[in-house]
């Protein structure tokens, strides 16, 4: 469910629970500088991911419990700014990673709920769990009434996670972490992805009765959950169908799992949406980009960032994309695009560099080691071969011959370099910024502008150009004596013309 789509009344009431996020582990299996949750999954830190799905559901406050890398912690939060209103973040601080149970505490002594029933326990190394199954969760807590409510998943694969112990009647009896299970409890293929409601008076009353007799020695959050159900409190448990989304990231392993299977829901979404993917296992594709209907994407295609991409264009093989908008019919390979726009019909690559800042006009072709930054090429221009166009403005159909280059940094600052409609940049053109050369103008092979040049002008300003006859097959004959002087010198060993 995407932001927005909580009915009214149901996000008021969701409005109401307090989520707790847990992010004061270790993360010690990542053996990693970085806090784990910090790790991003498709270009976004776990935790803001987690905390973006709470939003979704429609909570409206949330307490991220933090620990040794709290500063990091609270400014990657803090720089999302705005991103995530119109949830309310604070922070409570566990000074010593002494389980989650103990997380939940230090959350409930330092920002105290003022007025929620209930909590929404989240696990900050969650990055798939969506607001689709947050907003069951808490619909199936607030409509059951029960003490507790746990989303479970059923993993092929159950290892690592704390398992469902239900009786025989199939009621929830308690949650056993895999290194106190037994070998039986460990066939239990019912895990427990930690995100939970709970009644805040049960859960605080069960959590001070817990004890860290653990293999870990922590004060497990999962054990008030036995607590509970010891007491006769009723505990409930809705069953995520999406057993993918409810991955808990502890390793580097699991990260890359997170990874790829994010990466595959946002290609499945756009192959459904008409796009062609050919190679989903090379193809990357931010969350935020937009795909028309026939694009192509050949492999080794990365879009980060919130890419526009229009109708019909083809991308790749080899396009990195980063932050741009492109029109219909595009093709880009080989090529990197950053925070750039392109008109429609544009052909970029092989091994061309748009730098920051550029706009392209209609119909406009960039490639062979071209790099741009700052530039602006109208309608139809064409720069296909090694060149720099850096702090520029082109007009239609300027043509950029091999080797210019605009010299746009004079050492202390940028300048800019104009050109008019349809003007010819000759190869190895120098434009020495700032300088404007008008529409129309010639600018003839190897000159360097350093003044302007006026509208439908010839500039031309080359070395003067010696000759001589018969001095390179003198030279080959020298090359067979033994040795000694040449007079005339050899290129490579300053020879003086004339
Ligand atoms: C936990 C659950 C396990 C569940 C799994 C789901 C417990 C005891 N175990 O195990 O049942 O199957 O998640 O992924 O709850 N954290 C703190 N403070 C601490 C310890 C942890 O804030 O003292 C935070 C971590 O930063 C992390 C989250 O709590 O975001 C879970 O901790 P982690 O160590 O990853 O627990 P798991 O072993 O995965
Ligand atoms: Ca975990």
């Amino acid at each position: 469910m995407a932001r927005g789509e909580v009915p009214a009344d149901e996000a008021d009431e969701a409005g109401g629970v307090v989520a707790v996020v847990l992010a004061a582990g270790l993360g010690k299996r990542m053996r990693s500088t970085l806090p784990k949750v910090l790790h991003p999954v498709g270009g976004r830190p776990m935790l803001l991911r987690v905390l973006t799905a709470a939003r979704d559901a429609g909570v409206g406050r949330a307490v991220v419990v933090t620990g040794v890398h709290a500063a990091r912690v609270e400014e990657a939060v803090r720089a999302e700014g705005e991103a995530l209103r119109p949830l309310e973040v604070a922070f409570a601080h566990q000074d010593e990673p002494r389980g989650t149970g103990h997380a939940v505490q230090c959350a409930l002594a330092q920002q105290p709920p003022a007025g929620a029933a209930s909590l929404l326990v989240l696990p900050g190394d969650a990055p798939l769990l969506g607001p689709d199954v947050l907003g069951a969760l808490l619909r199936r807590h607030r409509s059951s009434g029960a003490a507790a409510t746990l989303l479970t998943a059923i993993l092929p694969n159950p290892e690592g996670y704390g398992r469902i112990l239900r009786d025989a009647a199939g009621r929830v009896v308690g949650i056993v972490e895999e290194r106190d299970a037994t070998p039986e409890q460990r066939r239990v293929r019912e895990v427990n992805t930690l995100a939970c409601c709970f009644r805040r008076d049960l859960l605080e009353e069960a959590l001070a009765l817990c004890r860290p007799t653990n293999a870990q020695g922590e004060i497990y959050l999962t054990d008030a959950v036995g607590l509970l159900a010891g007491r006769g409190e009723r505990i409930e448990a809705v069953l995520a169908e999406d057993a993918e989304a409810v991955l808990g990231v502890n390793d580097r392993r699991a990260l890359a799992a997170a990874e790829a299977a994010l990466r595959r829901r946002v290609l499945e979404r756009w192959m459904d949406a008409g796009v062609t993917v050919l190679d989903p296992q090379t193809t990357f594709v931010d969350e935020r980009a937009v795909l028309g209907q026939d694009c192509v994407l050949h492999p080794f295609t990365v879009l980060e960032g919130a890419c526009e991409i229009g109708p019909g264009c083809t991308l790749g093989p080899g396009a990195h994309l980063r932050d741009s908008r492109l029109g219909a019919g595009c093709v880009v390979w080989h090529s990197v695009v950053e925070g750039s726009e392109l008109g429609p019909d544009c052909r970029v690559g092989p091994f061309a560099h748009l730098r920051p800042g550029c706009r392209l006009g209609r119909g406009v072709q960039v490639g062979n080691f071209a790099e741009l930054k700052a530039a602006v090429l109208g309608d139809g221009c064409k720069q296909h071969h090694h060149s720099y166009v850096g702090d520029a403005e082109l007009g239609p159909g300027v043509n950029v011959g091999a080797g210019v280059i605009t010299a746009n940094f004079d050492g202390r600052r940028k300048h800019r370099t104009v050109v008019g409609a349809g003007a010819f940049l000759g190869c190895n053109v120098n434009l020495i910024a700032p300088v404007e050369v008008g529409a129309g103008a010639f600018v003839a092979a190897g000159t360097t502008v350093s003044r302007p040049v006026p509208p439908d002008a010839l500039a031309v300003g080359r070395p003067e150009v010696v000759v001589r006859e018969g001095w390179a097959a003198r030279r080959r004959q020298e090359g067979n004596r033994p040795s000694g002087p040449n007079e005339e010198g050899t290129p490579g060993h300053g020879p003086t013309p004339g």
